[in-house]
């Protein structure tokens, strides 16, 4: 590790899928990293002992992100799919504004739009908005879909595989969050040619489920298919978990979304940006390949068959290992 200068940069959500890559990366180029983190557990305690500095605290709260930017060059805001967004971007442009921090990485999504349904997704353009009217200079990340969803939402059951989710024949370029952090440590290290950017971040490959699940398929060497489902199916699974409703609302919306098209794309700014190869479906499941050993904790299972599988709904359409895209 070599030490390159003495700047403090402050990453939030630093438990979390982006995050928690960001402050690895910083650490490894020898910057001071202060990592605010929701709780102390075995993520933050990882944090601290890659070096950073963690303070816990909450996003929504003056104080605690007040005290976390004291001294802080830039910052990335990373704020769930949660309640409470527009007065966390409220609260951090404040407090960035008092501590003089000179520039934001804001994470946002592909879907913000003045125009969306969901309220995450509009308050995300809402917050993107707020944020170029500060005097930092702010860089807006745009992500479609993570890589990471297909774990979230994998089926598993002896040899195969499914995907139920909603999204008919839409695509995307699934994008990891660890891929993401290079563009975010990037911009945060040299900000000045990114203010006030935009920048819509896509994997290497645009797919419909169908290709997805041919990806995963090679990658674990067992059938997968896709079973499109309808949103409401969708939403009652979530509900039957206990989701909370903003993440529904948000979820069923930007399934329509997705299915006209919003998260479609790709392009290289990963590799432009980041210096980053970003990983294909193939190579994230490989990676991770004890995920898929058994259900995603957002898997939503059919109604079952009287031998208690959901055998019947996916032998009937699988070819081979390979099954051919509908
Ligand atoms: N998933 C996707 O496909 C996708 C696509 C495009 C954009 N996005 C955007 O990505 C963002 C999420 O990024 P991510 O996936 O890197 O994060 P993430 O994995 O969802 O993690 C969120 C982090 O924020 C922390 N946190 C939650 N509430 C907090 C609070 N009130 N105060 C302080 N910390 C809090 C969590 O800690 P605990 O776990 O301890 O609560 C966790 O470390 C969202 O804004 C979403 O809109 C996601």
């Amino acid at each position: 590790m070599t030490k390159n200068d003495d700047r403090l940069f402050l990453i939030t959500g630093a438990t979390g899928n982006t995050g928690r890559t960001a402050a690895r990366l910083l650490l490894e180029r020898g910057h001071r990293v202060r990592a605010f983190v929701h709780r102390e557990d075995d993520r933050s305690r990882q944090l601290a002992a890659a070096g950073a500095e963690t303070v816990v605290g909450d996003l929504l709260g003056l104080h605690d992100v007040g005290s976390a930017l004291r001294g802080v060059s830039g910052a990335y805001f990373c704020y769930p799919i949660a309640p409470g967004l527009l007065d966390a971007t409220v609260t951090f442009a404040q407090a960035a504004t008092e501590a003089g921090v000179r520039s934001v990485v804001n994470m946002s999504q592909i879907s913000a739009r003045r125009e969306a349904v969901s309220d995450q997704a509009r308050q995300h353009w809402l917050a993107e908005r707020l944020l170029d009217r500060t005097s930092m200079l702010t860089t807006h990340l745009r992500p479609t879909f993570f890589t990471e969803w297909i774990s979230w939402w994998w089926g598993r059951q002896g040899d195969e595989g499914v995907l139920r989710l909603p999204f008919g024949n839409g695509r995307h370029a699934p994008v990891t969050g660890a891929d993401q952090a290079y563009v975010i440590a990037a911009v945060l290290e040299r900000p000045e040619p990114h203010d006030r950017q935009v920048y819509p971040l896509h994997g290497p490959v645009e797919m419909d489920h169908h290709g997805i699940a041919e990806a995963v398929s090679r990658a674990l060497g067992i059938p997968v298919t896709y079973e499109p489902i309808s949103v409401e199916e969708f939403a009652d699974g979530l509900a039957s978990q206990g989701a909370p409703s903003h993440l529904i609302q948000h979820l069923s919306n930007v399934a329509v979304d997705y299915r006209n098209g919003v998260f479609r794309g790709t392009n290289n700014l990963i590799e432009v940006i980041g210096d980053r190869s970003p990983l294909t479906v193939e190579e994230f499941v490989i990676g991770r390949r004890h995920d898929f050993d058994h259900n995603g904790p957002r898997f939503t299972p059919p109604k079952p068959a009287p031998d208690g599988s959901w055998r019947h709904i996916t032998a009937s359409r699988i070819r081979g290992l390979h099954p051919h895209r509908r």
